[in-house]
């Protein structure tokens, strides 16, 4: 991976992909060993730059980058300069002079990482940004199929849910498609976006239709801050309709795996049993996560030395 910044999966290569998903496979056995005093990052200094909330993303980010070694700082835009109205790219070059190497950014507006990779030394890497990319969620979410069933080419990944505003429904339609694997999508027609079938998704017209012969089942979280409302009638009826449950994933292979990425609004988009059954493998995506974030800076610090 030579490049400078991971700003999206649409830029990266199904070669750059598979490097990533290699090491993090090797990541996340040092983390079940509980390997946490590496040194591919010692000396340098990654800053966290959150304007949305996180849980997941910004502390594995922040634990990533401790296991290997590195300084660490934390950002929320609440309690920054921001607030006194400083500009992204001055943020950005603020942390430049102080020698920081790595910005994590998530930005409410997409393309906001891009532009900050423009204009800083540092190398960026986009943590989601607004209704455009979640590269590192989907990095996880592919290293999880990879390690489950030993490869993605080939998959059938069925993802459901609210794909309109989800970052993360298109970073992984960019990564399956490159990795070889058949995607489906479905969703209530307000919250499907037009032109997946270009981007080599099947858009499907009902969840049975969509989750027939699936390996894997992800849900999406529904994204009430990027909406008015007035998309569904309300969220009992979009469980009903169209959230993920035991019946409908009795259309999927019977070794089928369900997914998502979190934080999951429960009973909404996926029933508590398949939540916290057997089939889940939300933990493990979880885990995934710090070890892809371990992975990316590693590959990011390697290739640009
Ligand atoms: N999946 C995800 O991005 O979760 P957070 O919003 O908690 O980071």
């Amino acid at each position: 991976m030579n490049r400078k910044d991971l700003l999206g999966l649409s830029e990266l290569s199904a070669g750059e992909i598979d490097e990533i998903l290699t090491l993090g496979l090797t990541m996340k056995d040092r983390l079940r060993k509980n390997q946490k005093t590496l040194t591919d990052l010692k000396g340098k200094s990654v800053t966290t730059l959150f304007y949305e909330n996180s849980t997941r993303t910004r502390c594995s980010f922040e634990l990533a980058a401790k296991y290997l070694g590195a300084h660490v700082v934390n950002i929320s835009a609440a309690a920054s300069s921001v607030t006194k109205g400083e500009t992204l790219i001055d943020t950005g070059k603020t942390l430049d002079a102080m020698k920081n190497d790595f910005i994590i950014i998530r930005h409410p507006m997409g393309g906001a990482p891009k532009l900050l990779a423009k204009t800083v030394k540092a190398h960026v890497v986009s943590a989601g940004d607004g209704m455009n990319e979640h590269p590192t969620q989907a990095l996880l979410d592919m290293l999880t199929m990879r390690e489950h069933f030993g490869k993605i080419s080939g998959l059938k990944v069925a993802i459901l849910g609210d794909i309109r505003h989800s970052r993360v429904a298109k970073s992984n339609l960019y990564g399956l498609k490159k990795m070889g694997a058949e995607v489906t999508v479905f969703a209530p027609r307000t919250l499907m976006p037009a032109g997946l079938d270009k981007m080599g998704a099947k858009v499907c017209r009902s969840r049975e239709e969509a989750v027939e012969d699936a390996d894997a089942v992800m849900g999406l979280r529904i994204q009430l801050e990027r909406q008015k409302g007035g998309n569904f009638p309300s969220l009992g009826e979009y469980a009903e309709f169209y959230g993920v449950n035991e019946e409908i994933m009795k259309h999927a292979k019977k070794n089928a795996i369900v997914m998502h990425p979190g934080p999951v609004n429960r009973g909404v988009e996926l029933t508590c049993g398949l939540i916290d059954g057997d089939v889940s493998r939300i933990e493990d995506q979880v885990l995934s996560g710090v070890a892809i974030r371990m992975a990316v800076l590693k590959l990011l610090t390697e290739k640009n030395q």
